[in-house]
């Protein structure tokens, strides 16, 4: 499952994305809100979405305008690894790397053909352990 959240400045964005992974991909994913152009607190959806994500060891996206207030509030959670990225290599390489659980996204800096690529370059990807777990398993000792 899919957990995807965002504030007003991530919702066109979010709504692009959404489409794209129930249509083109045909994955499921839960769309957590926020669902309207009325301004909200970024902070309270990446905590949503990350609850869910660790919960039921799930994947999830989050989009502000930026991408930078989300991804900086989900990585203050214990067991979430989110990366803000920009293009898809990036979205791969965190995914088979740092086995990040959480894609952030800009809605005010990346467009949507730009924006699918990355969604799905991280969705299919996979974390590859070998030399990259210890170093996963460092960054869980600093959330101590
Ligand atoms: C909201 O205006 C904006 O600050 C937010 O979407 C995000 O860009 C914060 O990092």
């Amino acid at each position: 499952m899919i957990y995807i959240g965002n504030d007003h400045g991530g919702l066109e964005l979010k709504n692009e994305v959404l489409q794209y992974i129930k249509n083109d991909l045909k994955l499921d994913i839960t769309d957590m809100g926020c669902y309207d152009n009325s301004s909200v607190d970024y902070p309270d959806y990446a905590e949503a979405v990350c609850a869910k994500v660790l919960e039921n060891k799930a994947t999830g996206i989050l989009i502000c305008g930026t991408g930078i207030g989300i991804s900086i509030a989900a990585n203050k959670i214990n067991g979430i690894r989110c990366a803000l990225c920009h293009e898809s290599y990036s979205a791969e390489m965190t995914k088979r790397h740092n086995d990040a659980n959480v894609l952030a996204l800009g809605g005010r800096v990346t467009g949507p053909e730009l924006a699918k690529s990355i969604v799905k370059a991280f969705l299919i990807s996979e974390f590859e352990g070998g030399r990259h777990q210890k170093r996963v398993e460092k960054i869980t000792k600093l959330e101590k």
